[in-house]
């Protein structure tokens, strides 16, 4: 079996990484510059490939021809000034999150489409619960939060899309996780996030098309 990575150098895009070769899978591993504790891993089955999402660059001859499983993972938070508030967020800090979080999965998917299409593959969109307007009672984290929910949007059409073709779409929240996004403060871990996600995406035929759903299973409201 096949996966794909974005985002697979560190944090939770490196746990993905471990916990499919641990499985027997062949993972191709993306990064965006760095790539030394992939190197490290030292697995036949590992393929690395450099691959800012943010640009528009065509890495498809580095990949497989057939993709069972696609994880949009890569993601940045944007500007920690203020907790991103009304008076300190920049538009382009917003377009700089927006991008990379909700286009670049959108540009991967154009890549990869006919790729997932041959295989009946499942795309997995690693979003965030602070993209969900419900849970939304602080407020600011303008960024972060737009380009989350844009990204629920974008994935749930992608599920309408592909319902055809037999690929399936799911879109994911990882929990508040130690990453260095958190600054290694959040209430669970990588191997806990990542072993929630992966059962999820493993069932992803018992859910509802497009649905967004916690590393614990739970339905997430958007
Ligand atoms: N940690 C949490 O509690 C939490 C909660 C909800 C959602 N999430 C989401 O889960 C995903 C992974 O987060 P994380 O906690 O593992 O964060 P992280 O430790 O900061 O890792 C982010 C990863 O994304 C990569 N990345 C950033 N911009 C990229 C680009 N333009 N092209 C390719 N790769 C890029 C980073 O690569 P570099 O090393 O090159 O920067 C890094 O590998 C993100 O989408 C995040 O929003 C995390």
């Amino acid at each position: 079996m096949n996966v794909v990575i974005t985002g697979a150098n560190r944090g939770l895009g490196l746990g993905f990484v471990q916990h499919y070769l641990a499985n027997g899978w062949q993972v191709w591993a993306c990064y965006r510059s760095e790539c030394e504790a992939l190197m490290k891993l030292d697995s036949e089955a590992l393929h690395l490939v450099e691959w800012d999402v943010s640009q528009d660059q065509d890495p498809c001859g580095l990949l497989p021809d057939t993709i069972d499983l696609l994880i949009n993972n890569a993601g940045i938070y944007g500007s920690t000034k203020g907790g991103q508030s009304l008076d300190l967020i920049a538009p382009d800090d917003m377009l700089e999150v927006f991008n990379v979080n909700c286009v670049g999965p959108l540009r991967v998917v154009k890549y990869l489409k006919d790729r997932l299409i041959a295989a009946q593959g499942v795309i997995a969109n690693v979003s965030s619960k602070m993209g969900s307007s419900s849970d939304n009672s602080s407020g600011g984290t303008y960024a972060y939060r737009a380009s989350k929910a844009a990204l629920v949007i974008v994935s749930k059409s992608m599920a309408v899309d592909f319902q055809a073709y037999g690929v399936r779409v799911i879109t994911l929240h990882p929990g508040w996780v130690s990453t260095d996004m958190t600054h290694h403060s959040g209430l669970i871990d990588i191997e806990t996030s990542v072993a929630g996600m992966t059962q999820v995406i493993e069932h992803v035929e018992d859910y509802e098309l497009g649905q967004f759903i916690a590393f614990d299973g739970a339905v997430v409201p958007y």
